[in-house]
């Protein structure tokens, strides 16, 4: 972002503006942009929601909370530019008097600035929400472009619920906007080591030759977070760990590990061969799908010494529910990079520690040189990218212990990027909101990769929900998960690494 220049003036309306998004993310994100010179000028915002408040409050509520949630000093100057004009709009989603007043606050607006009609629409609501609100602005006009003016609309995950839904969304989104208008945002692109992983493999000759199935045994993907599902018990009930994280997150993250080099660092061949990637996980049928998942529900237990509470006693959630929290899932890649090579994919609430990462497995050498030796065991050779909470990338491999003797011990070389560079306070979502003000989708998956992510997952929905409670384990809150997802892995005679 050094030599990034500021978008062209536009306008942000935020739906569902009340809401924790605008306040902790979204608004700490325009005053990141603006404090690193990226913010367009002057810059106007919009709140629309369905709670009475006025412009004034709304806006008071926005100067209260950016402190709060910036993570730095908040220089005054720079907040102004953020909060110059501020324009609350109470209205329902499917109400179309909603969009006549957004109209009328944007003309103003527009006429102020003589005229220049570039619109960013955020929708930051609850998912039902995204259907009639990207109707209404297709319908009336508020996203038509043209002219040299773009008019486009960023839509929050998830973005459907299987993949009946997904498509069903996306034609109804496509039958008024076009897909270049469509930004719909997964926040795990927006973390610098999940962008750098095109970086690492693409920008070195160092790891494209061995990234392929005769150097690598295998890849684990996970994504553990130490966090219960607290008060989200409404939302997460109905979604459960698979829906809510994996065709989003853990399959970017597949995606971009895995797929074939893009012929240029731009949008549409980075989209296309990360659907591509995806279309090539092979589909499971029912018995396969049971066999190579594991799903799981945190019973009580202790984190960081406090007691947490079973999931099935959280507040609104069914004391009988079978939605599960934790998920593991074995994949596998019908392309020549990938034949036979598992995929291991891992995901759960209430774990022992926050803890991102791809780790690659690197074949095993051969211990043969080493027999007439002590040395009963090699320690096994990982690349690991680590994204949360530490960014780094390392490198784990064998090295002779000194001495006279032949001993060997597993050791490690670690790049941490705040080692190397500055890095500025960041909610995430800068580089997202940047890319979408500049027209650049490169980290915004296209209809056909949202509807691939469903894809490979809908055969895991469709067994599990004739599965009912058959099968679901459960695991401590605070332990690593259950055991029958070490089974999984014991079974092709491999294992997890450590959470915590
Ligand atoms: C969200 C999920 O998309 O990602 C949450 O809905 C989850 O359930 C969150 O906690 C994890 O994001 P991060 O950035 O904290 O890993």
């Amino acid at each position: 972002m050094t030599t990034a220049r500021p978008p062209d003036q536009c306008s942000l309306v935020i739906f569902g503006a009340t809401g924790d998004l605008t306040h902790r993310l979204l608004v700490p994100a325009l005053y990141n942009l603006a404090v690193a010179g990226l913010l367009p000028q002057p810059f106007a915002l919009i709140g629309v929601a369905r709670s009475e408040l006025s412009s004034e409050a709304f806006r008071t509520d926005l100067e209260k909370s950016l402190p709060k949630f910036a993570k730095r000093q908040i220089d005054a100057d720079v907040a102004k530019k953020v909060l110059a004009r501020v324009v609350y709009v109470q209205g329902e989603p499917d109400d179309p008097s909603t969009y006549d007043k957004i109209g009328r606050e944007l003309a103003a607006i527009e006429r102020d600035r003589g005229g220049q009609g570039n619109r960013l629409f955020y929708l930051a609501t609850p998912p039902a929400g995204f259907a009639p609100i990207g109707c209404h602005l297709g319908e009336s006009g508020l996203a038509r472009q043209g002219n040299g003016v773009w008019r486009r609309i960023i839509i929050e995950k998830p973005f459907g619920t299987d993949l009946a839904s997904a498509r069903a969304l996306n034609k109804k989104l496509l039958a008024v906007l076009d897909e270049d208008q469509i930004f719909r945002i997964d926040h795990y692109l927006g973390k610098e080591t999940v962008q750098n992983i095109m970086v690492l493999r693409f920008a070195n000759g160092l790891f494209e030759p061995i990234w392929n199935r005769d150097h690598i045994d295998h890849v684990q993907i996970t994504v553990a977070e130490a966090l219960t599902v607290g008060r989200r018990g409404n939302y997460y009930d109905a979604i459960g760990a698979l829906r809510d994280m994996v065709p989003s997150h853990l399959l970017q993250l597949l995606s971009l590990v895995a797929m074939e080099p893009p012929s240029r660092f731009a949008a549409d061949s980075v989209r296309a061969e990360k659907a591509q990637l995806l279309d090539a996980v092979q589909l499971q049928d029912r018995d396969e799908a049971l066999r190579n998942s594991v799903r799981a529900q945190y019973g009580d237990g202790y984190i960081d010494n406090h007691a947490i509470e079973a999931y099935r006693k959280t507040a609104d959630v069914d004391p009988n529910t079978t939605t599960e929290t934790y998920v593991a899932l074995k994949l596998t890649i019908d392309n020549w990079r990938w034949a036979r090579v598992p995929f291991y994919l891992r995901t759960g609430k209430a774990l022992r520690g926050k803890l991102t990462e791809v780790a690659i497995k690197f074949k095993q050498a051969p211990i043969a040189m080493f027999r007439d030796t002590p040395i009963d065991h090699l320690a096994e050779n990982f690349l690991v990218l680590g994204i949360q909470p530490n960014e780094c990338i390392g490198l784990e491999f064998n090295a002779k212990v000194p001495g006279p003797s032949i001993s060997i011990g597993g050791v490690g070389m670690t790049f941490k990027y705040q080692d190397y560079f500055d890095v500025a306070p960041s909610t995430g979502y800068e580089t997202l909101l940047y890319d979408c003000m500049i027209g650049d989708a490169i980290l915004y998956p296209r209809a056909d990769g949202i509807e691939a992510g469903w894809r490979v997952v809908q055969p895991f929905i469709d067994a599990w929900h004739d599965a009912g409670a058959r099968g679901l384990a459960t695991y401590r809150a605070g332990s690593e998960g259950p055991a029958e997802a070490d089974q999984l892995l014991a079974a092709d005679g491999r294992h997890w690494r450590p959470i915590a």
